[in-house]
């Protein structure tokens, strides 16, 4: 009789802690999910209007971006450096862009998780956002289109570039965020 009880009070321990962990593995994901697709989702606004209100508003005077902006007076960045440049002011998680065929090997995926979610992205390119678990980090993507027509012009005409047929509206990489579980 006793051992019975012993047994069911242990039964119904497990499952009133099941029943109190299970929501909060699941909270605690939505919220990780969550998070990276606000963070992303704010990045990608900045750089939409960095791009269409500052670089374009610019060029009336003269001024372009340009990769060397730090020498030249009438240069600003260009829309990935401002990505960057953002990322390198952030300590508590990490921000940058990747390319299947970057111009520089430094903004490849970091990882194979990484690599497979960009090349599902740049397979179906309408799923815009992606967010997975990676190790212990948890990660999103953003997809990052040539939404101007100099995005490609200027991929296409860097000497680093290994791919040179970029066309306006193509995906051209994503905005990606890491941030540790
Ligand atoms: C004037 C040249 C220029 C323009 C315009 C430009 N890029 Fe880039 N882009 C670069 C360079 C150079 C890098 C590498 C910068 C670095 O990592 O320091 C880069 C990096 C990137 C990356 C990271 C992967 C890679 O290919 O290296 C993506 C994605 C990207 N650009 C997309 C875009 C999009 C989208 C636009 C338009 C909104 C754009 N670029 C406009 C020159 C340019």
């Amino acid at each position: 009789m006793r051992r019975k009880v012993g047994v069911r009070t242990s039964v119904m321990t497990m499952l009133l802690a099941l029943s109190i962990a299970v929501p909060l593995v699941f909270a605690a994901d939505i919220s990780q999910e969550q998070t990276a697709k606000y963070i992303l989702a704010t990045v990608k606004a900045f750089r939409t209007v960095y791009v269409k209100g500052i670089i374009e508003q610019a060029k009336k005077a003269g001024i372009k971006p340009n990769e060397n902006w730090a020498k030249d007076d009438h240069a600003i960045m260009l829309p990935a450096q401002f990505v960057k440049a953002a990322g390198a002011e952030l300590k508590d998680f990490e921000l940058g862009l990747i390319g299947l065929t970057p111009i520089y090997k430094s903004n490849l995926p970091k990882t194979q998780a990484e690599t497979d979610a960009l090349k599902k992205m740049m397979a179906n390119p309408d799923q815009k956002v992606l967010t997975f678990a990676d190790g212990n980090q948890f990660k999103g993507l953003a997809a990052d289109f040539a939404i101007v027509q100099s995005c490609a012009d200027c991929h296409n005409a860097h000497p680093d570039s290994p791919k040179k047929d970029f066309k306006q509206g193509d995906l051209m990489g994503a905005i990606v965020v890491r941030f540790n579980k």
